[in-house]
């Protein structure tokens, strides 16, 4: 298939499906319903303060986290697009305890969706980069209802991973197994298009994206790896890094996609019932997908993150992922530590 710069979403999605003989355009459906969710969830969050969405929906999540209005809309906005057409078999959102039970009467597609609606939703009321993250499972054969045991598939088994940015630009970047590829929405005529053809991380940075106010509860191996960045070129690593972080994944993800660079969210103790703050299912999992296709890696300095067995819809799990260097080093350091 030949990709053009400037091919909308759409005709790259369906180009993509000719070229698969078994495939019967069942994911096509659901990454446009995907697709126009995410135009909503867009529009929305750039009317900011004129629309009334910014500050706290006085809730808290599952997860005793406190809401955002715009959480509470973009989860809103996401189930809408998604539930109504038979292209699901199920839902499950970050913002929703349990799997989200389609409309009476609805046919049952396929495919199993699950969504963060709004990452780094801390960001949203000073105006700064916000995203959604989305990942595709097949429904196991022969069920009916989907339950949340049936969302329970390691990260290897997604069928299709993407996030949208919500930055100076609207972005979406998606894999379905081959390659990381980028679209940019046109304010102009409302279709992202693609301007981002086979996204590759660098496999050597200088740069690192970390919130080192927790460094006290790290474990020592990332502490190690951290100091000696620091160190820079007085140091070990003989060189000098850069840090960055935005506070919301889909950013800092997306920087280690156009630049490199290495992310983590390790490990701490602050909470021992917490290990890690990133949810494994629609955080962790679906980045990683896109990590990996796009030449970089992704562990929780253990283990790969996509092998890991899921036990909740909600678990968090520690990661670090990025430029293959640094992730390779970080984890001969919780190597070196476990020996
Ligand atoms: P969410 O807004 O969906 O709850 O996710 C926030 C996550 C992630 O996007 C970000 O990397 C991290 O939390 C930020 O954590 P700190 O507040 O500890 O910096
Ligand atoms: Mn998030
Ligand atoms: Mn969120």
């Amino acid at each position: 298939m030949t990709i053009t710069v400037g091919t909308t979403i759409t005709q790259f999605i369906i180009e993509r499906q000719r070229a698969l003989p078994e495939a019967t355009g069942e994911l096509t459906s659901v990454l446009n319903d995907v697709v126009i969710a995410c135009k909503g969830i867009a529009n929305a969050i750039s009317h900011g303060g004129l629309a009334g969405v910014l500050g706290s929906a006085g809730t808290d999540n599952v997860q005793g986290e406190g809401q955002k209005k715009l959480d509470v809309l973009s989860n809103d906005i996401f189930l809408k697009a998604n539930e109504w057409a038979g292209h699901v078999a199920g839902l499950a959102s970050e913002e929703m305890e349990d799997v989200v039970p389609l409309p009476n009467g609805v046919s049952r597609g396929k495919y199993l969706l699950l969504f963060d609606p709004l990452d780094g939703s801390s960001n949203i009321d000073v105006n700064v980069s916000v995203g959604t993250i989305f990942s595709i499972l097949r429904s196991p054969e022969g069920v009916d209802l989907p339950r949340a045991e049936h969302f329970l598939q390691p990260g290897t088994a997604q069928v299709c991973a993407g996030y949208v940015i919500y930055g100076p630009a609207t972005m979406l970047v998606l894999t379905t197994g081959d390659g990381v590829h980028g679209f940019t929405l046109s304010p102009g005529i409302g279709e992202f298009l693609l301007t981002h053809p086979d996204m590759r991380i660098p496999e050597e940075t200088t740069e690192f994206a970390i919130n080192a106010s927790n460094m006290r509860f790290w474990e020592l191996p990332m502490r190690r790896y951290i100091d000696e960045c620091l160190a820079g070129s007085d140091g070990p690593r003989g060189k000098n890094f850069n840090m960055r972080w935005v506070a919301s994944m889909v950013a800092d993800v997306h920087r280690i996609l156009c630049r490199g660079g290495i992310f983590t969210y390790p490990l701490d103790s602050r909470e021992p019932s917490k290990p890690g703050k990133l949810r494994l299912m629609y955080e962790v999992n679906p980045m990683s997908f896109i990590v990996e296709q796009a030449g970089g890696v992704s562990s929780t300095g253990r283990q790969r993150c996509m092998e890991i067995t899921p036990e909740g819809l909600h678990q968090r799990v520690p990661v670090v992922l990025g430029s293959k260097s640094e992730v390779e080093r970080v984890v001969g350091y919780y190597r070196d530590a476990a020996d």
